[in-house]
């Protein structure tokens, strides 16, 4: 990476308020730090600086299969952040997360609080469609979960919701089932603030056991009333 776009100098351009862009060819770089720095450059990025760090990441074999990678949707300063596990076949091909069966449960989820999809943010662990929807591996999380670190720092919504085991376990570094985190407030510590979280069912899971979507509404409304609770 060329001298004058070192660390020191985006700190600073950052603090100023000022965009930094990337061509693409370097923005891949600046995700893993290949120009020498230890320290992961996502945790200084503005949004379109993320953007097109993620649009070209290769940290993972993922990037080989991928049609396209899924940056996240929606309002990039609300109060609510929604986030999955990772794009399925839908995703891949449209460029946006939750299109799919699961993604319209999402709406009606949504709905049924009074939000719509384009008041909250909604994204996933992994940004690239794992094949065959298996389960994203530990190394494929750890090189993806900086650029989520960075949404949630850019974004700082008031709550997050974990859809399904793999975004709690990830977001929360916990290996118990869904049904031994929900139905308590949860923490996301990030670099400037902690984040309450909130542990639901994802909604593939309510696709295929509809008799859970009593205790997800219940997660909702907990975390309808931890919203409030915080002033919003
Ligand atoms: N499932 C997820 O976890 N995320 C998506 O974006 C789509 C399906």
């Amino acid at each position: 990476m060329p001298e004058f776009m070192g660390v020191e100098q985006r700190r600073i351009l950052h603090a100023l308020d000022i965009d930094v862009w990337l061509p693409r060819d370097i923005a891949a770089d600046a995700a893993t730090g290949v120009d020498g720095s230890e320290e992961s450059l996502a945790a200084d990025m503005d949004w379109s600086a993320l953007e097109s760090a993620v649009s070209a990441c290769t940290q993972c074999s993922l990037h080989q299969t991928r049609k396209q990678t899924v940056f996240g949707g929606g309002d990039p300063a609300a109060q609510w952040m929604i986030i999955g596990e990772a794009p399925g076949a839908d995703e891949d091909r449209q460029g946006q997360p939750f299109v799919g069966k699961a993604g319209q449960m999402l709406n009606e989820m949504l709905r049924a609080l009074g939000l719509d999809r384009e008041r909250v943010f909604i994204a996933n662990i992994l940004k690239c469609r794992p094949p065959n929807n298996r389960d994203p591996q530990v190394d494929e999380v750890a090189s993806c979960m900086d650029f989520l670190r960075c949404q949630v720092a850019l974004v700082k919504p008031q709550l997050i919701v974990a859809a399904g085991r793999i975004a709690a376990q990830h977001l929360l570094n916990e290996d118990k089932p869904v049904g031994q985190l929900r139905g308590r407030v949860h923490s996301f510590a990030g670099p400037e603030q902690s984040t309450p979280v909130i542990v639901t069912y994802h909604p593939a899971c309510l696709l295929r056991s509809p008799g859970q979507k009593r205790k997800a509404w219940e997660d909702l409304c907990l975390a309808r009333s931890v919203c409030e609770a915080s002033g919003t």
